[in-house]
């Protein structure tokens, strides 16, 4: 039994499955993406205003709403309840009403893909596999990996070639086994698939596993309860593979749906100038042709993106829309983001506010940009941001001359 999960429903065909389907749905294979469908009537009886009030402030005070066993044993890292900041001299600088920053670095391993993570280590636990894969960008994974240890699962990541060194530390440091692939992104997901189809493994990868963007819908569950009356006119999400938006839209909807609020926002989906499949897709209002993946942001550097039917399903439903931004206008945001509000984002991260600030937002209107990964994630992105420090003999008269008085 899965909490009040009622089913999995095909977002192509519309067929809807028990859960005993593992993956994608078996008519229409890989492109038959599975959501997962919920009697919302009684998760109203339990999830109250009285009722959360009393609850951890972490992702599981929404449990009802996650597709885990009632009595399921959770991993002990505190995932979510992360930090959303007013930031007004940035939103003065993006002219816009008002704009907060959802800081999704401060999730264990750094980024918002703990939630994910955590679900999928309960979901692993459930089926009874001992191991358990992902490929990645790199943010999932080393989340996965750091998961994983934290309930002694071995973890199996794959991972591109120009995944960036800290976060393969990353995985190293948690145990897992590393599989760098020689190529992109596009085909380092591929041999995943593959190895979990041929070995058994429990299959991470958020675009075929239903449960997993469940756990990223947690991040919009948590805007909607912080926001509250206050809901921003928009939330602006980096968009890779379409995961994170279509959950945190998810999570949005199933708050109104509760009565939590009563006003949604509008959506602004973000890609990089090199990685805009998605962008093009939503501007030629078609369906999606595989390009390019070409920008310093590592972690939206997909040309091949899984779920971009959720993503744009959601976008257009939340009357929102998408831009693409240049890796210029990202290093910008970087600075901007962390001068003017406080929060150092990754590239992927800071996406979100270059975003907010292309999309030309009326004046009147806020906006809230999900960072989702910690700057320190990539260094080398980070020094692309920045100038090289002052240089002093220690004395203070070399430091007048280098910083005059
Ligand atoms: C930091 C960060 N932001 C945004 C994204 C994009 O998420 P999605 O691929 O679900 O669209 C990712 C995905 O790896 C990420 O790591």
């Amino acid at each position: 039994m899965l909490n009040a999960v009622t089913g999995l429903r095909c977002v192509v065909c519309g067929t809807t499955y028990g859960v005993d389907v593992p993956y994608t749905c078996p008519s229409c294979g890989l492109e038959g993406i599975l959501d997962v469908q919920y009697d919302y009537e009684r998760i109203a009886r339990a999830l109250t205003r009285d009722a959360l009030a009393r609850r951890p402030r972490d992702h599981w005070r929404y449990r009802e709403l996650i597709p885990i066993a009632p009595d399921a044993s959770l991993p002990p890292l505190q995932v979510g309840w992360t930090p959303v900041y007013e930031a007004p001299r940035l939103a003065q600088k993006a002219g816009v009403r008002r704009l907060h920053l959802k800081d999704e670095g401060r999730n264990p391993t750094a980024s918002f893909k703990d939630r994910a993570s955590s679900v999928g280590v309960v979901k692993a636990r459930e089926t009874g596999q001992e191991t358990i894969a992902c490929a990645s960008t790199g943010n999932a994974a080393s989340s996965l990996a750091g998961f994983a240890a934290s309930v002694g699962l071995k973890a199996v990541i794959f991972v591109p070639e120009r995944a960036p060194d800290p976060k393969v530390t990353q995985l190293l440091i948690f145990g897992a086994t590393v599989i760098k692939v020689k190529g992109d992104y596009a085909v380092t997901w591929e041999l995943c698939q593959r190895a979990c189809e041929r070995r058994g493994w429990y299959n991470r990868n958020c675009a075929v596993n239903p449960y997993l963007v469940e756990g990223k819908k947690t991040c919009g569950l948590e805007i909607a309860e912080q926001c509250g009356d206050a809901m921003p006119d928009w939330v602006a999400v980096s968009v890779g593979d379409g995961c994170t938006i279509a959950g945190v839209w998810k999570g949005l909807v199933e708050m109104r749906r509760l009565g939590f609020i009563d006003r949604l926002p509008r959506l602004l989906g973000v890609q990089a100038e090199g990685a805009r499949p998605v962008v093009d897709a939503f501007r030629g209002k078609r369906d999606l042709v595989p390009g390019p993946a070409n920008t310093f942001a590592d972690s939206i550097s997909v040309g091949h993106p899984r779920n971009w039917r959720k993503a744009l399903k959601a976008i257009a439903d939340s009357g929102g829309t998408m831009v693409a931004v240049s890796d210029a206008e990202i290093l910008e945001a970087m600075r901007l983001g962390a001068r003017l509000g406080g929060v150092f984002g990754e590239p992927a991260g800071a996406a979100a506010l270059a975003g907010v600030m292309r999309a030309g937002i009326a004046k009147s209107e806020s906006a809230l940009a999900v960072v989702t990964g910690n700057g320190l994630k990539d260094i080398r992105g980070a020094m692309e941001a920045v100038g090289p420090p002052l240089v002093v003999e220690p004395d203070l008269a070399a430091l007048d001359k280098v910083l005059p008085l």
